[in-house]
């Protein structure tokens, strides 16, 4: 099938090579010249594991080519994928749906009726409904729309992508769904299930899916709160309540909590369009979520500054940056927030991470950046790991020990073994717990 890709961050670079792997003639369409360079030469823009390869072979098959507008050949696609951002908007909680707007209003221009049009940001519920309106004034004819939400994972983009979990489809007609299934028929002959939903139900899917995720987290880092205050351990906590298979153990690992691209701005968005729909009250407990999260990320900081007495001139080193392992995503990262928050109260903050550093330099931080990890710990009065890199977990304490100037740890992930820490000489400490340090 002949397919366009608008928008090509996380999301559109992944789904475009994923795309290209399935078979089709993928264009890749996104007005950041740069960007589009950068893809057409192989190169991604941001660090994702496997897909820079993948990228290079799509792009050799011939099945990929990247450019900044629509064009004569861009038109004719079968299926057109809108794939651009919707952050929180500055200031307010809401999500910033005008890229995608923007991204219909340009494609409308060059739109053919028979083509399908597939949203795959993530949006406020109403949104797709909105858009069909106003492509239909662009076009003079009703667009065939369908919402397909991505459920892609930072750090495992590519698998994720072409085997999910199942395929959401939300449209207001079962024929325009055809042209998408047949798209992601190779996918649909493995088992992966496909849900046909109406426009609504199916953006609520993304969001409410988010909503939960992180409700889990901020359960589990609730409970730490309470296991701090009461002498109890929140890792072994989780672990009991996590073999119950009505909860599970995944996402109920207590530490800095999430952040990103999305879940913090998705939970946001949902709770000021409940508002809108004069719902609000319905999501009010995501409120508190959102909260909680927010408040492990000061209790680091407090930890840290028990630790130190005061944090002013002490050297601290934070083991990884990105808001989690094998990506560069800095968007709302936890660690990056503690470690700027150490050095407006003084710290001298060293920032070691395998792969986000040339990000970090992006946003003049004013944070030490050290690439060698053996570099970064020499003379720390403390050290904190931020983001669960395997490189960290597989730390040898006793092989590092001489390094810092004090042998003191803060495991903000609780990955670490506290045994064999301990054991190295260090003093260990982590969210939700009370480890007795000699
Ligand atoms: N990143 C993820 O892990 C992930 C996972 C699932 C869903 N999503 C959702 O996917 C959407 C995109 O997220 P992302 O992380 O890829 O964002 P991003 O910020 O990395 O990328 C957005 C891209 O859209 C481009 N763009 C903006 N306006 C455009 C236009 N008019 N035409 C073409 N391109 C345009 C930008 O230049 C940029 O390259 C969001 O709604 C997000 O919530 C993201």
């Amino acid at each position: 099938m002949k397919i366009s890709v608008i928008g090509l961050g996380y999301l559109g670079s992944t789904h475009a090579v994923a795309m290209a792997q399935l078979g089709h003639n993928v264009i890749g369409i996104d007005p950041d010249d740069s960007r589009v360079q950068a893809l057409a030469a192989g190169t991604l823009p941001f660090f994702e594991p496997g897909l820079e390869d993948a990228l290079r072979q799509a792009i050799s098959s011939g099945n990929l080519s990247f450019q900044t507008d629509h064009d004569d050949l861009s038109a004719v696609s079968d299926i057109h994928f809108i794939c651009v951002g919707t952050p929180q908007i500055s200031g307010q909680q809401s999500a910033d749906t005008s890229y995608v707007f923007a991204a219909a209003s340009q494609l409308a221009a060059v739109l053919r009726p028979s083509s399908l049009v597939v949203g795959k940001s993530t949006v406020p519920v109403g949104t797709a409904r909105n858009l069909i309106t106003n492509m239909r004034k662009a076009t003079g004819f009703t667009p065939k729309l369908c919402w397909n939400p991505e459920f892609l994972r930072e750090g495992t983009a590519l698998a994720d992508s072409m085997s999910p979990d199942r395929i959401v489809i939300g449209s207001d007609d079962l024929e325009y769904n055809q042209a998408l299934k047949s798209c992601y028929q190779k996918m649909i002959d493995q088992g992966i299930p496909v849900l046909e939903l109406d426009l609504e139900t199916t953006e609520l899917v993304k969001v409410s899916a988010n909503a939960f995720l992180a409700t889990k987290i901020s359960f589990i880092n609730a409970m730490a709160e309470i296991a701090e205050a009461s002498g109890a351990d929140a890792v072994r906590l989780a672990e009991a309540i996590g073999l119950d298979n009505r909860i599970g153990k995944s996402f109920l690992r207590t530490g800095i909590g999430f952040g990103g691209g999305c879940l913090p701005k998705d939970i946001r968005g949902f709770i000021a369009r409940a508002d809108e729909l004069g719902v609000g009250e319905s999501l009010a407990f995501l409120k508190e979520v959102d909260q909680i999260n927010l408040r492990r990320r000061q209790r680091i900081v407090s930890l840290a500054t028990e630790e130190l007495g005061q944090v002013s001139n002490k050297k601290i080193t934070m083991l990884g940056i990105s808001f989690k392992p094998d990506s560069d995503d800095l968007r709302d990262s936890p660690a990056l927030e503690i470690a700027l928050r150490l050095q407006a109260l003084g710290g001298i903050v060293t920032v070691h991470d395998p792969v986000s550093l040339e990000a970090l330099e992006k946003k003049s931080s004013g944070l030490i950046s050290e690439s060698d990890l053996l570099a970064a710990l020499k003379d720390a009065d403390l050290v904190i790991l931020g983001t669960e890199w395997a490189d960290y977990k597989k730390l040898d304490p006793e092989a590092v020990s001489s390094l810092p100037r004090v042998k003191t740890i803060i495991d903000g992930r609780n990955v670490l073994s506290v045994e064999a820490w301990q054991k190295a000489g260090w003093r260990i400490i982590a969210p939700g717990r009370n480890i007795v340090n000699d």
